[in-house]
């Protein structure tokens, strides 16, 4: 697949719809991270530096087609100013007089970021109409929402039918690593999936078995994949209801070559509770009241032997309950092979997905992934193997 980036485009004195991905973590009222508005620095930056009018259309939380007060991006335009060291204006509106009056007063080289595009209703709907109102205010679109694209609505798919459209460089560099882990990756390809439910991962198991060489399943997800084959798994968080279709997923790895690696041993407990009694087993020997909470050390050893082999490897999912210890062990070492496969210059290394993101940053090695991708549900549905609407629309 190839879309249209910046490349060459003059932009001058244009004024320049950016679709970012303002949707960023809040706590408490506070921005708690702000890798999405880092991320989309360069783009702004290479737009302003080049003369052009950096008008930023984005949307936060799910306002559904009403202005919610405490969803305006007041905090984000703030933020992104403060990350990108210069004054960013502010519009009350995402289109009409208040969005028109903003852009009007811009000289080249400013920026601008206009309200929550889903403030209105025919966002989601993905509206002609709106579409269109969005259009009036910019000469060209560049969507940089990776992030977004999962979704077809105004600001990020409608408006691209409406101006010359192409993909930011936030956006570039994330099809750019998602291509290289799995449309033409360098062989063999590996993938770690983890999580708790299989019943939320169905399409990416289906599509990941067809595509990579070797599917780690961790997480609770692996505890269907060995209750399903008739290993006791005692008091185990598991889907009973997806035995069969476990079963389909491993019949159809095997017609296509694809290895599964299930844990062979485990860290159970009587409950999901910091400083509780923890014992190792073997699968097959898991106590009927106790419960998997992380693969065991045999297990890592596998994976990171298959790691070794490996020369590209897509991750999406803990292997354990990480977010409480000790059962962050699993994940913690795997995620430190990964890094150090990385950093020798032996892995490619791609994770996505919001848990997936803290696991590494909870391991330290967020900084020697080769892509960590800043999107959560669109990384899924990408790893489904799903056309991303705001995606396709910049194809040519
Ligand atoms: C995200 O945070 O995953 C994106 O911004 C999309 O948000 P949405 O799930 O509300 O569409
Ligand atoms: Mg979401």
């Amino acid at each position: 697949m190839s879309y249209r980036t910046l490349d060459g485009v003059a932009v001058a004195g244009k004024r320049v719809l950016l679709r970012a991905d303002l949707n960023v973590p809040v706590r408490d009222g506070r921005i708690s991270d702000l890798t999405r508005i880092e991320r989309l620095c360069p783009t702004i930056r290479e737009l302003s530096e080049k003369g052009a009018r950096v008008i930023v259309l984005s949307h936060f939380d799910r306002p559904k087609g009403k202005r919610v007060p405490g969803m305006s991006l007041v905090p984000m335009a703030g933020a992104l100013g403060e990350v990108l060291g210069r004054k960013v204006r502010f519009a009350e509106d995402c289109v009409g007089v208040p969005a028109q009056q903003v852009i009007e007063t811009m000289y080249n080289g400013d920026v601008a970021v206009l309200e929550n595009t889903r403030f209105h209703a025919g966002e989601e709907k993905n509206d002609r109409a709106f579409s269109a109102e969005l259009a009036e205010l910019g000469d060209m679109f560049v969507n940089d929402a990776f992030s977004a694209a999962h979704r077809a609505h105004a600001s990020t798919e409608g408006v691209a039918h409406l101006l010359p459209s192409y993909a930011g460089r936030l956006m570039q560099a994330e099809l750019e690593a998602l291509t290289a882990a799995l449309t033409s990756p360098v062989r063999p390809v590996m993938a770690i999936v983890g999580g708790s439910k299989v019943s939320t991962k169905l399409d990416l198991l289906g599509n990941l078995v067809d595509k990579v060489d070797v599917l780690v399943i961790g997480g609770a997800m692996a505890n269907t994949f060995l209750a399903a084959e008739g290993i006791a798994v005692g008091r185990s968080l598991e889907e009973r209801d997806l035995h069969a279709t476990a079963l389909g997923i491993v019949a159809r790895a095997k017609s296509s070559g694809c290895t599964i690696l299930l844990p062979v041993d485990a860290m159970v407990a009587s409950a999901l509770a910091p400083g509780v009694a923890t014992r190792l087993v073997s699968i097959g020997e898991v106590p009927a009241d106790q419960m998997i909470l992380d693969v065991g050390p045999k297990t890592v050893a596998e994976i990171v032997a298959v790691l070794a082999t490996a020369r590209t490897l897509v991750w999406n999912g803990p292997v354990g309950a990480f977010e409480t210890a000790p059962f962050d062990a699993g994940t913690t070492a795997i995620a430190k092979a990964v890094a150090a496969a990385t950093t020798a210059g032996k892995l490619r290394s791609i994770g996505g997905g919001g848990d997936t993101v803290s696991a590494l940053k909870h391991a330290g090695v967020l900084e020697q992934i080769s892509y960590v991708s800043s999107a959560g549900g669109a990384f899924l549905e990408w790893l489904e193997g799903k056309i991303l609407p705001g995606v396709a629309v910049l194809e040519g």
